[in-house]
């Protein structure tokens, strides 16, 4: 099979935040047609407005009007197409166990339209084999077609990080691999042909499908640390922040920072690692002992700030508690799998009063997901503790001052405010 560049027309099936920004890429170069479940999703794109807030309006709509992207939840449009491309979510369930079932259908839906000659490729998180193992062969099912002699398939992980207007999609270098060394060459030239950082054709779809599990897994595991370093220092009444900046001034020292680990990204693609080592017979312990210690940090913090007003005489049955920040990362409005809601539980236990102000998350997602209301304007009330959770930019240069009762505590979460502002910092 001899495929070229010029004659490839894509298909990215899953508008998210992975999804869209690669369709609006593509469609920069090749025919693109973006597919979604979701009609409400596909009638927004279509309007020319992304609430992720991961394209902007203006590229979106140049991407629909000049490009001719198109988002459909019609089979019909997409059959056409010869370059697939799986961008669906890859979640746990409540055991931390890998749930496929969104890339089964997204492998349902190409297995009703792949053709003859065609390539599907994967960029969902897995763990390595899922591609070949779990997704080719529904294919394979539902189309009739033989793998590798019919229809190919490639694997390229994606590296957005969500409300990063730098490293966006086309700034990011990108791993791309192909079922066979030709189709391998094939994915890769497509990839190049947007991604101005470069590709990086790895040797097999297994590799790059490791590559990326442990890029997040790295980052988890690193960021375990010094959440364990920030338990150790608390305690002996030293800052961690102070500490990290004095050895992060050795040439090899890694500059990570204690936080909160949420999202549907590094807190849930090690658990896919971790699972896949299991059923190979190996007991992850690094792997799963970052996860332990990354988890329970929104019950530390609010352990803390309870302890922090205990000291200072602050009476916690009934105080009012301001929590600044609910989304998973800052100046994103993506609520999943937000840590925030930790620090909230914890409090509310201790029966204290908390308002939670977020600029940028949906409140009416808020409350479907975790029952809580959401501020999405500043509170004018003053409240006995504030925790900074989420460094949005609007929090940085906010006026505490104006929130606080005479000796209220302000825990910075972040590390983001001054010295004279925070009584204590993760
Ligand atoms: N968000 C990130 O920062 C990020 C970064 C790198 C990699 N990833 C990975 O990329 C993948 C997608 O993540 P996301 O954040 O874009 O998810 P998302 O939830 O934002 O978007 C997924 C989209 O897929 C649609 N969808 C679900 N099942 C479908 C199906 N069977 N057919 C068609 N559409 C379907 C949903 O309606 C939704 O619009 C995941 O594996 C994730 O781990 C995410």
């Amino acid at each position: 099979m001899s495929k070229t560049i010029k004659e490839t027309r894509i298909c990215v099936i899953g508008l998210g935040y992975v999804g869209l920004p690669l369709a609006r890429l593509f469609s920069t170069k090749f025919p693109t047609v973006g597919f979604d479940l979701n009609q409400s999703r596909v009638d927004e794109l279509m309007s020319g407005h992304d609430s992720t807030r991961e394209v902007e309006d203006k590229l979106l709509q140049e991407a629909i009007n000049k490009h001719g992207l198109k988002c459909t939840t019609n089979l019909e449009e997409i059959k056409d197409c010869n370059f697939y491309v799986v961008a669906v979510p890859t979640p746990v369930d409540e055991n931390h166990n890998p749930d496929l079932t969104p890339l089964v259908g997204a492998s349902t839906t190409v297995g009703k339209v792949i053709a003859k000659g065609d390539v599907v490729v994967y960029e969902s998180t897995v763990y390595p084999g899922v591609t070949e193992d779990e997704c080719i062969p529904v294919v394979e099912k539902i189309s009739g077609l033989k793998f590798n002699k019919d229809f190919y398939a490639g694997y390229s992980p994606e590296r957005i990080n969500p409300g990063d207007k730098v490293h966006t999609v086309e700034h990011i270098m990108k791993v791309t691999s192909g079922s066979t060394p030709e189709i391998g060459a094939y994915v890769n030239e497509v990839y190049k042909e947007v991604i101005t950082a470069g590709t990086h054709l790895a040797p097999s779809i297994k590799v790059a499908e490791a590559a990326k599990v442990i890029e997040n897994s790295q980052r988890d595991i690193n960021i375990a640390f010094v959440n364990e370093l920030a338990k150790i220092f608390n305690r002996m009444g030293i800052d961690t922040q102070d500490v990290l900046e004095a050895a992060g001034t050795k040439w090899n020292f890694l500059p990570f920072k204690p936080g909160l680990v949420g999202g549907h990204c590094i807190g849930v693609d090690p658990y896919y690692l971790a699972q896949c080592a299991l059923r190979h017979g190996y007991n992850p312990e690094i792997i799963l002992a970052g996860r332990r210690m990354n988890d329970g940090m929104g019950e530390y913090v609010a352990e803390q700030v309870v302890k922090l007003m205990l000291k200072k005489g602050i009476q916690v049955l009934n105080s009012k508690i301001l929590i600044l920040g609910f989304t998973f990362k800052e100046n994103c409005p993506d609520v999943r799998n937000t840590k925030v809601i930790d620090i909230y539980n914890t409090l509310k236990e201790y029966n204290t009063k908390v308002t939670i102000h977020d600029p940028w998350a949906n409140a009416a997602i808020a409350k479907r997901e975790y029952s809580v209301d959401i501020h999405n304007e500043l509170p004018t009330d003053k409240y006995d503790a504030i925790i900074l959770a989420v460094a949005h930019n609007e929090f940085k240069h906010l006026n505490l001052c104006a929130l606080q009762i005479d000796n209220s505590i302000v825990y910075d979460v972040k590390a983001i405010l001054n010295t004279d502002v925070y009584d204590a910092r993760l």
